[in-house]
């Protein structure tokens, strides 16, 4: 019986020792395993061995297993209790060190360019819209005044999607949609992708960008329009520059002007300049007041209201300001270009 009590104390002691150590749920339950298993725990091992004890031996020992087993039973549910609660960090991760690091994209320098337009815009409370790419004949030429089959037609390379349905090849149309829907006073740019027929060099691709322009109110002049874009384009490019108007053509605008800037690289001294070639010009945008016909064709009254438009190539315009000479650059997706405009 002696023996009996100390063998039940030993296995007291090695429980509490056991238990010192059990740091998580599986350890735990290897110990729960150890002492209660049905099979070959400890304690049910133990309550077998009572029967080789004498008849008075055997309640006594039985007590005393049994408030072994209690004990053990009591200590195993205060120690899971307490291994839920604590804060576990995962044994496996060193947060010391640095984090991943993701691969950082970059804000396109057209999108960012094109933004500085806006704000100069936005600045002199214009509005700004945008348009479908796929358009109908109707408002990329006919509402704009070309009538089918008239040459000015042809300057405009067009990628046509069926008889009707064209990629549009210039903001413009968008003069019409936005003069449909609201009445004057009118001030809206309009950024927006272009397609023509193009072949790929350095200075054309099928795809491009334009910001169209267009103000509607009683009373507006061409000197408006002088202003206008004298500032926007002071403002974007540096007050350095000059800006000449050139009588053009287009069916939607008269009269009609091309907008030149001086050269800021050469100043017109350098014949082999690769910005203005040595004309000290570069040719930026059209502009002009907009036809009579067209404020007609949108059913706004040209002898009360008149406007004018521009629409400005937003690579070519990029190009300057940056100095890059080839225009396929902005569209190679190269990281190492890309990224370097961001940092300012
Ligand atoms: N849409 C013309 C082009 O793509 C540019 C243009 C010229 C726009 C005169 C205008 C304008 O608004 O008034 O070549």
């Amino acid at each position: 019986m002696k023996n009996f009590e100390s063998r039940v104390d030993e296995l007291r002691k090695k429980f509490e020792g056991a238990l010192a150590g059990v740091n998580d749920d599986r350890a735990l339950e290897d110990l729960r395993n150890e002492f209660l298993s049905r099979k070959r725990g400890h304690l049910t091992l133990f309550f077998d061995d009572l029967k080789a004890l004498t008849p008075e031996e055997r309640p006594v020992a039985g007590k005393l297993v049994n408030e072994l087993k209690i004990q053990v039973q009591e200590a195993l549910t205060t120690r899971q209790g307490k291994l839920a609660t604590r804060v576990v960090t995962p044994d496996k991760a060193d947060l010391t060190l640095p984090g991943e690091k993701l691969p950082w994209g970059a804000p396109h320098p057209l999108m960012l360019f094109q933004e500085e337009i806006e704000n100069i815009f936005l600045a002199m409370g214009f509005s700004i819209a945008e348009g479908p790419e796929i358009e109908t004949d109707y408002y990329n030429f006919e509402a704009l005044n070309f009538p089918p089959h008239h040459p000015a037609r042809d300057s405009w390379d067009t990628l046509y999607l069926g008889d009707d349905l064209l990629l549009r090849t210039h903001t413009s149309p968008m003069q019409i949609r936005v003069m449909e829907k609201f009445k004057p006073p009118i001030r809206i740019i309009i950024p927006g992708k272009v397609y023509r027929r193009e072949a790929i060099d350095p200075t054309h691709l099928p795809m491009f960008c334009q910001v169209e322009g267009l103000l509607v109110d009683e009373g507006v002049t061409l000197a408006h329009l002088k202003g206008t874009l004298e500032h926007f384009l002071k403002t974007l490019l540096g007050d350095k520059i000059e800006i000449r108007f050139r009588p053009s053509f287009f069916p939607f605008t008269e009269p009609s002007a091309e907008v030149d800037i001086s050269c800021i690289l050469c100043r017109g001294k350098d014949p082999a300049c690769p910005i203005c070639g040595g004309t000290g010009w570069k040719e930026l945008l059209g502009a002009g007041m907009v036809d009579p016909q067209v404020l007609k064709n949108v059913n706004i009254d040209p002898e009360r209201y008149s406007g004018w438009a521009f629409g400005l190539g937003i690579e070519r315009t990029a190009m300057f300001r940056y100095q890059i000479a080839d225009m396929r650059i902005f569209y190679e997706n190269d990281l190492r270009f890309t990224r370097q405009f961001s940092l300012k």
